[in-house]
């Protein structure tokens, strides 16, 4: 199912990475509504509560579409965690402006407490575990237990929960993270992302036993 096709989010040159907050109008922050919406719609059933964002490769949009999705779903009360599972380019710190000594690796290898970890923001109930310091061995971390138990703890408070992640077709880490995390959304970069190469995505889920609940399909001309 394609959950929508998203527009651009780049007007005269700004750089607008959290539209859906700083311009809650806009026709964007809507259409980000919309798959709001439609993820609801398809989750209904099966309750999903941990959702991976990915895509085939770099720079197509992950970490922008969690941002903005996880706003969205924070303005309509929801409590929301957003994890940065990409230890290995991590963005979501610098899109909400957060310090990032302390986050998911720091836990992982159990420097700290998840709860010490998270961080509060002002948008509505929406909390967010940065990165940390990017690892060594982020592959062995991600398919670890410590990790599985933190999503088991994380799912307990939390009505949705967001995992950014790297490019399913060039590392193992999101391989991994699908398996735990059952409910993906692939992003396509219209224009950018290759049709065999998210071909070859929604096999490699397949085989990571996730299920993919929609296609997002960014920056449409
Ligand atoms: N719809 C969009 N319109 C304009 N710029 C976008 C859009 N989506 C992403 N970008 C920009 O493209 C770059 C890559 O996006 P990002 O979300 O970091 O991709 P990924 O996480 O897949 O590597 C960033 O500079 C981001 O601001
Ligand atoms: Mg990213």
């Amino acid at each position: 199912m394609i959950l929508k096709k998203l527009r651009s989010l780049t007007n005269k040159n700004q750089k607008r990475n959290l539209i859906t907050f700083s311009n809650p109008e806009s026709i964007i922050t809507e259409e980000f509504r919309t798959i709001r919406t439609n993820i609801q719609f398809s989750s209904e059933q099966k309750r999903t509560k941990t959702i991976l964002m990915t895509s085939p490769s770099l720079q197509e949009g992950k970490s922008t579409t969690v941002a903005n999705l996880a706003v969205s779903m924070a303005q309509q009360k929801e409590k929301v965690l957003i994890i940065d599972a990409d230890l290995r380019n991590p963005r979501i710190h610098s899109i909400f402006k957060l310090e990032n000594s302390i986050g998911l690796s720091s836990v992982l290898t159990n420097r700290n407490w998840f709860e010490e970890a998270i961080k509060e923001t002002n948008i509505g109930k929406l909390e967010i575990l940065t990165s940390g310091p990017i690892p060594d061995n982020p592959t062995e971390l991600l398919g670890s237990n410590v990790f599985s138990r933190l999503l088991e703890a994380a799912s307990q408070t939390y009505d949705v929960i967001l995992i950014d992640s790297p490019p399913v077709l060039e590392v193992s880490d999101t391989k991994l993270l699908a398996n735990q995390c059952k409910s993906v959304i692939l992003v396509l970069r219209h224009g950018k992302s290759k049709v065999d190469k998210a071909i070859e995505a929604k096999k490699v889920l397949k085989i990571a036993k996730a299920e993919l609940i929609g296609v997002i399909i960014n920056e449409r001309s």
